[in-house]
């Protein structure tokens, strides 16, 4: 069941300000302070929502509460924002009444907090889906952006909202958002180049420096230090609190959910960058022919990175800070500019660049977020404006003078739509009107507003006069025009009274608002309010190449120029104020009342007079009296029955009937006067808070008479459930107690009945086993004496048993032994029988493999064996090839393998003389010329002398040398060498052997091609120089002397002096050369060689025999040579 709950409840103070008692300024405030120490900080007028600002996060606005105040009436739950946005987003939804929530307060007071607060709330209670949480999310986004660029830091409030906004957000017939229309009205711009002291630019600025990437800086031209850019004020750059760095992410994940290309935020950000670079810009004076001075750029640097930002060209710009064009009357006119016109022109740039900057993008969040659909849609409006300024220590100015102006039709609208709601609630109630005195401030708008002589009028009027305009002209006009009017005062004026009063200075002028008494200095007005702009300068933003700059400076257009002035600021204002009042007045409205507790910006700190200022202006105690004007309080009668029923026996506690019967019934039975009320249709009316608290009071009371009876039932119920439950109890006790005893004594009897029948059974039992064992006794007595009976039959059966026994032991045993016998001689004739099956069994057994092979070779496959073979046959080359690899390829090496098959004898000693033939031809082919030379004379010797001589052999390893003596080298031969006309082919120390004694002496040989010659050995002188046609043969013996004799053709020149017999150790190579020359000498025939142990030696007249005899005396190892006699040498050789 869902509990009635009121917000009269558990109040603190009183939550509704109507229910004050008494009321007046001081005890309205102490209320408001009494909720504020207990941090409620929303009180109500009714149904105005007054909101005091905390200045810390308090635990309300959870989404707990969210559900706690959905769809729940106003009434019902203690004061709260979400009430009325629950309350105004439902009338918008059920009734389909357009809304819009009004929302004032002077700057910090949580205007924009609140205006967010009602945003989200609605945000959570509407519909859901992808596109709508698309389209809130876009909502709710659109404010960093605005944040970023149009709030900032002031002295009141550290995000201080420099713009008016109203937003319309738009909803369909189910109440799911549409989109939204964001208005903005005057930006503060003045900020971008002047801040005062202790405030900050716009938070844009900052956010950028800290917040971009090093990358967009550079693309920027910025520096990361605020201190380089003149428009940045130092003293607040970095605000507590505030980390612009992260920001600037929240701002551009904001455009970019909102909508924004990337291109579109660069651009922004690079009118942003143009600005800080316009800055900067100073200006220097230089003297020109007239006497006047013109301003010059002083610094280059920064116009041409602005230039740049901007796609502007340079000269133009700095053309534009150095003359303005005047075109009166058709003509045009340049004049120059000086310093001061120019930073005049410089900052009017720089504010306008910004503020249209601020209108573009308030016009590109709209294009995002617009309803896309065109059917009717539902409005709620948020209105979140400036509320009354009024500075005491500073000038005001213009833009105050346009804010309270702003509020004071926001006050007119909030007086005629309570009243209005007031008369509307009355009419439908159908009570009586009784009328209300309330100041109506229609009187100070019109002193405003009026077209004829308003003070907007006549600015607008002082502005376009020809001639000098100055703030004091427009004073003068004002102290003419207004003088009559009582909320005007000027020290100057007409009306006397003000001529002695020293708080209004010369040059200000004082108005008299609702909210109370603001002296403005008239300074700057004329200024502001034309708002100027020179040409040349819009023209040359018109010709920057910049994607926005044509949308924001239309003007600029040389196409369209356009010789009226534009409208004015103020003008401009008043066209605004007077749209968003209309639309506000089709709408239904709903009031927050935002109130700052203290200047510091601190929580718990509640400063009276701060409040008690604030609660004057806005009107609020006025607010209250006119609300209970007529009534104070009013309830629906169905709420007001079921609160104060229990104050009467007869609605008590359920009425059954018409509530309406009941409230009669139950305010007469209280005896309320009946003055003090009046029954409207639905409603109750109660003219006194006083009444209403009296009826509270009873019904206190009454509560707690109520509550003694509801204790007093409770109790009486409590004890006779306890006490039923007793009883309960000891029924159940006793019962299990019962059967507790009945349990025992049964045991008890059963078990005495199980002893007695235990005895019984026990005597019984004996008596059975007397009888029993007495029969027992016969029998054993019986049974022993058959058994000594059985036992004497038994022996004496025994006895004849062994006996018999023996006999028959000694015949088996005989038995035993003749059967060993016969049993042997079987065995032997099995072991025969056994041996010869085991042959058979062989012989069976290769029969039968014979058989089986014989049999199986038919299923061998035909070609199979020669497979194998061939395989066979091919691994065994294989092998034998490779077995062959070991020899050397030394020709002198016999060794061969063993013929590892007798097939291959054959091929194998085929394949060795091959093989031989082979690294024989291999080894020759490695020879040179020379030493092919050397083995033909070894091929020879072999032919001459092989098997013929036995000191052959012996040669066969000497290399033959040929030129033992080296005689080309040794000086020793040096004559004899030059002696010899052909090349010496030999060259050796030999033995002429003398006929006489048969001794050696010892002789040079030489041979050359054609001849040899014989020469003493220690002169080098030639003895014998013998052609070689005159050698007509050689002899040698068999034997392995070194004797040779050289036999010279009978008849021959040489022949004279008679044969030669000589000895060498170099015999086999002296005669294979000789032989040599003569078988390739063409000229002459070869030469003969005897080979014998006997020839003949013609010395000079007489031959004489040569013989050689074996194993002669031992006379060394050489052979000797001895004289037998005339005719006889005999030469031993020593046997081998
Ligand atoms: N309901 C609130 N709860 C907590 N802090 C608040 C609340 N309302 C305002 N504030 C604080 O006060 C500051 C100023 O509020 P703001 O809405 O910006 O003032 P205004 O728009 O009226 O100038 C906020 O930055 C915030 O710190
Ligand atoms: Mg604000």
């Amino acid at each position: 069941m869902e509990v009635k709950t009121s917000l009269l409840d558990n109040m603190i103070g009183v939550g509704d300000m109507v229910l004050l008692e008494p009321l007046n300024e001081d005890s309205f405030i102490m209320n408001l302070r009494n909720r504020f120490d207990h941090n409620e900080i929303y009180t109500y007028i009714g149904s105005v929502v007054i909101s005091m600002n905390p200045y810390r996060s308090l635990p309300i606005y959870t989404p707990q509460k969210v559900e706690e105040y959905r769809n729940r009436n106003f009434y019902e739950l203690s004061p709260h924002i979400y009430a009325l946005a629950d309350e105004a987003y439902r009338s918008l939804r059920d009734q389909d009444k357009d809304q819009c929530i009004l929302i004032t307060g002077e700057s910090g007071a949580g205007k924009t907090e609140a205006s967010k607060l009602v945003m989200s709330y609605v945000a959570a209670v509407c519909g859901k889906g992808q596109e709508v949480n698309k389209v809130k999310e876009q909502l709710l986004q659109s404010n960093p952006v605005l944040e970023a660029f149009g709030n900032a830091k002031t002295m009141r409030n550290d995000n201080s909202s420099r713009f008016g906004k109203y937003m319309d957000i738009e909803f369909d017939f189910k109440g799911d958002p549409l989109g939204g229309v964001i208005s903005n009205y005057l930006l503060e711009k003045s900020r971008v180049c002047k801040q005062p002291r202790g405030e900050r630019n716009f938070h844009i600025f900052y956010q950028l420096l800290s917040g971009a990437s090093d990358d967009t800086l550079v693309k920027l031209k910025l520096d990361r230090d605020f201190s380089k850019y003149n428009y940045l004020s130092l003293d607040s750059a970095n605000v507590n609190g505030l980390d612009d760095a992260a920001s600037f992410r929240t701002v551009r994940n904001a455009m970019q959910i909102v909508g924004f290309m990337e291109a579109e935020v660069q651009s922004v950000l690079e009118l942003v960058a143009a600005v800080l670079k316009l800055g900067n810009i100073e200006f220097k004076p230089e003297s020109r022919v007239n006497g006047f001075d013109e301003s010059r750029v002083k610094d280059k640097n920064d116009l041409k990175e602005m230039c740049e930002l901007l796609g502007i060209e340079q000269s133009v710009l700095e053309r534009a800070f150095s003359y303005r064009t005047v075109e009166a009357k058709m003509e045009k006119m340049s004049t120059t500019l000086n310093v001061a016109q120019a930073y005049y022109a410089r900052d009017a740039l720089a504010k306008n660049l910004y503020s249209r900057l601020f209108s573009w993008l308030v016009t590109r969040i709209n294009e995002s977020i617009k309803a896309q659909a065109k059917t009717r849609h539902k409005v709620m409006g948020v209105l979140d404006i400036y509320g009354f300024e009024i500075f005491e220590v500073r000038d005001n100015s213009f833009e105050q003078f346009i804010i309270n102006y702003c509020n004071e039709k926001l006050q007119q609208i909030f007086i005629e739509l309570t009243l209005r709601e007031e008369q509307e609630e009355y009419i439908r109630e159908d009570i009586e009107w009784t009328n209300i005195e309330y100041f109506n401030n229609a009187v100070i708008c019109d002193l405003i507003e009026n077209n004829q002589n308003g003070i907007l009028a006549m600015l607008d009027e002082e502005c376009l006069r020809p001639g000098t305009v100055t703030d004091d002209t427009f004073l003068d006009k004002l102290n003419t025009i207004c003088a009559e009017h009582q909320h005007f005062e000027s020290r100057l004026n007409k009306n006397s009274k003000f001529l002695t009063d020293h708080s209004l200075p010369h040059s200000c002028f004082r108005i008299q608002h609702y909210a109370g008494k603001v002296l403005y200095r008239v300074e700057g007005f004329v200024d502001k309010n034309n708002d100027l702009l020179y040409r040349d300068l819009s023209q040359a933003m018109y010709k920057a190449t910049h994607s926005l700059m044509r949308q924001l400076f239309p003007e600029g257009n040389p196409a369209k120029v356009n010789l009226k002035r534009p409208p004015t600021a103020g003008f401009q204002f008043k066209a605004s104020v007077g749209v968003l009042m209309k639309n506000l007045q089709t709408k239904n409205p709903n009031y927050i009342r935002c109130i700052k507790p203290n200047d510091k910006k601190v929580a718990h700190i509640f400063t009276d007079s701060l409040v008690c200022h604030q609660v004057r202006y806005l009107g609020l105690v006025e607010n209250v009296r006119v609300r209970r004007a007529g009534y104070a309080f009013r309830q629906p009668y169905e709420s007001c029955l079921e609160r104060y029923k229990m104050l009467c026996k007869k609605t008590w506690p359920h009425w059954r009937g018409p509530a309406r019967d009941g409230v009669e019934v139950l305010l007469t039975d209280c005896s309320v006067p009946t003055e003090e009320f009046a029954y409207g249709r639905s409603k109750i009316f109660i003219r006194n808070p006083r009444t209403l608290f009296t009826l509270e009071e009873r019904r206190r009371a009454c509560l707690e008479d109520l509550a003694t009876l509801i204790q007093k039932i409770y109790r009486g119920w409590k004890s006779r459930t306890h006490f039923l439950l007793l009883k309960k109890s000891q029924v159940v006790v006793a019962a299990w107690y019962r059967r507790y005893a009945q349990q025992n004594k049964y045991q008890k009897i059963k078990s005495a009945t199980l002893v007695m029948q235990s005895f019984i059974r026990g005597w019984k039992a004996r008596n059975i086993l007397r009888q029993l064992k007495y029969e027992k006794r016969c029998k054993e007595a019986v049974t022993t004496i058959a058994a000594y009976w059985h036992g004497t039959q038994a022996r004496m059966e025994l006895r004849r048993l062994k006996t018999e026994a023996r006999n028959k032991r000694a015949v088996s045993v005989i038995w035993a032994y003749w059967q060993g016998t016969k049993a042997r001689r079987e065995l032997r004739r099995l072991k025969e029988e056994a041996r010869r099956k085991h042959a058979v069994a062989i012989i069976w057994a290769y029969w039968l493999g014979l058989q089986v092979r014989r049999e199986y070779r038919k299923f061998f496959r035909a070609n199979a064996g020669k497979k194998i073979y061939d395989f066979t046959i091919q691994r065994i080359m294989q092998k034998y090839f490779l077995g062959l690899k070991t020899t050397t390829m030394s020709p002198m090496d016999n060794s061969w393998p063993a013929k590892p098959y007798g097939f291959l004898e054959g091929a194998h000693t085929q394949l060795r003389r091959i093989f031989h033939l082979w690294r024989c031809k291999k080894y020759r082919g490695q020879f040179t010329e020379e030493k092919k030379a050397v083995y033909e004379e070894k091929l020879e010797a072999s032919e001459i002398f092989k098997d013929k001589k036995a000191l052959y052999p012996s040669s066969v390893s000497q290399p033959f040398k040929g030129d033992y003596l080296e005689i080309q080298k040794n000086p020793k031969y040096q004559k004899l060498n030059s002696a010899m006309e052909e090349k010496v082919l030999l060259a050796d120390l030999v033995n002429k052997i003398n006929r006489a004694n048969g001794k050696g002496s010892p002789r040079l040989f030489l041979l050359t091609k054609s001849n040899f010659v014989l020469a003493d050995q220690k002169t080098g002188q030639v003895k014998a120089s013998v052609p070689l046609p005159d050698l007509a043969s050689v002899s040698v013996s068999t034997q392995s002397d070194g004797f040779f004799a050289l036999k010279l053709k009978e008849g021959s020149a040489s022949a004279s002096k008679g044969d030669f017999l000589l000895s060498s150790e170099h015999l086999i190579e002296i005669i294979t050369k000789l032989h040599r020359i003569g078988t390739t000498a063409a000229d002459r025939d070869q030469i003969n060689i005897d080979i014998s142990d006997e020839f003949l030696v013609q010395f000079k007249q007489d031959k004489v025999c040569v013989k050689f005899i074996q194993g002669g005396p031992k006379n060394g190892n050489s052979a000797a040579c001895k004289r037998k006699n005339n005719r006889l040498l005999e030469v031993s050789v020593p046997s081998p």
